[in-house]
């Protein structure tokens, strides 16, 4: 008879089995061996998570002590290099660390645990239990107090760069919502052209044309790019009679030019689609639509609030000039903007219509 035995529904040859090697036997390391080699182990376990804590108190002392200067890329690259070879030192460190500790302190036994049902019993729980707290012993984590501790300091610092730098996104001596309610706009400030900041006189802006504005001095203020983030206008003349002012903004455009803030009122893009036939803004975002006619309110898309208005007139010489401020906050709606708002001086547009200004 044929010493060949085939399993039922199986090509598998018993002949072919074989047994079951097992795992190697265990090899002791120098750690193990020697308890003086463990200890100095564990002094580099330690160094590493002390160079870790460093790397993120040199990261976060960097970005002190080498601030960004506006329009300077050499301070730019310069910050953002120390700050990355801070916090890469304190992560890659804190991973040495650990993987040293594993490899060289913690029990490196290869056990077999067979595979059981997802929910064991009150003796396997128990028993988890048990190799929890022996992980613990022959890790060493409770009993080796310097390290555990050293690894705790240094997840403690690892987020402090984290937190200075979400910190720093706002401006350290203004409450964020201040800092949307107030732009470089004033009394007398003139309407530049964008980019040249070129000052513009109200007989060069035609009929059907859309002017990039930003204020006079932009380049000379202390964030230029910030400013111009929060002032940027967009400028357009309409056959005066085209125009349905409300009587609260009577006297805020001249000669049928008007001025609006250029950012959307959606998310902050920027308005930059003017369609002279009709005289609607869109917003490329989202397709937010302003009606220019009717103080920019809003006709079509997500945007809740209308373009808030910026008061204009002339000086002697004929150069266009802005009244005062924004009388509102630009840009996004949130939840404190009415906080913010001139109660005395804004003009509420979005729930009127044309019919009631005309
Ligand atoms: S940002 Fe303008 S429509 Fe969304």
């Amino acid at each position: 008879m044929q010493d060949v035995e085939l399993h039922r529904d199986a090509a598998l040859e018993r002949s072919s089995e074989f047994e079951n090697p097992g795992l190697p036997p265990h090899r002791k390391r120098q750690t193990d061996l020697h308890p003086e080699k463990a200890k100095r182990a564990e002094r580099t376990v330690f160094t590493w998570f002390l160079v870790s804590a460093l790397g993120s108190i040199i990261a976060v002392a960097a970005y002190i002590a080498v601030p960004i200067t506006p329009g300077d890329l050499t301070t730019t690259r310069m910050n953002n290099l120390l700050l990355g070879l801070g916090i890469a030192l304190a992560l890659l460190s804190i991973g040495i660390g650990a993987v040293h500790w594993s490899k060289q302190l913690m029990s490196d036994e290869e056990h077999v645990d067979p595979r059981h049902a997802t929910r064991g019993s009150d003796a396997t729980r128990a028993k988890a239990v048990e190799v929890f707290t022996l992980g613990d012993q022959e890790s060493g984590f409770s009993r080796r107090s310097l390290i555990r501790n050293s690894l705790i300091g240094a997840l403690a610092v690892v987020p402090l760069p984290a937190v200075v730098l979400f910190r720093d996104l706002a401006p350290a001596d203004e409450v964020p919502t201040d800092v949307f309610a107030h732009t470089m706009w004033e009394t007398g400030t003139r309407l530049c052209l964008d980019p040249t900041g070129t000052p513009i006189r109200a007989e060069d802006v035609s009929y059907g044309s859309a002017f990039h504005v930003i204020p006079e001095g932009l380049e000379e203020s202390h964030h230029p790019l910030d400013e111009k983030a929060m002032a940027a206008v967009l400028l357009m003349r309409l056959p005066a009679d085209a125009l349905n002012e409300s009587p609260e903004r009577a006297g805020w455009s001249y000669d049928g030019i008007v001025a609006y803030s250029k950012i959307c009122t959606h998310v902050g893009c920027p308005v930059a689609l003017y369609e002279q036939q009709t005289h609607h803004l869109l917003c490329p975002c989202h397709q937010s639509t302003f009606d220019v006619k009717n103080h920019c309110k809003v006709i079509f898309g997500p945007a809740k609030r209308p373009l808030p208005q910026l008061p204009i007139t002339v000086d002697d010489e004929g150069y266009l000039i802005a009244q005062r401020d924004f009388t509102e906050p630009i840009g996004p709606s949130y939840f404190e903007r009415l906080h913010d708002v001139d109660e005395d001086e804004h003009v509420q547009v979005a729930g009127t219509t044309t019919e009631q200004r005309a």
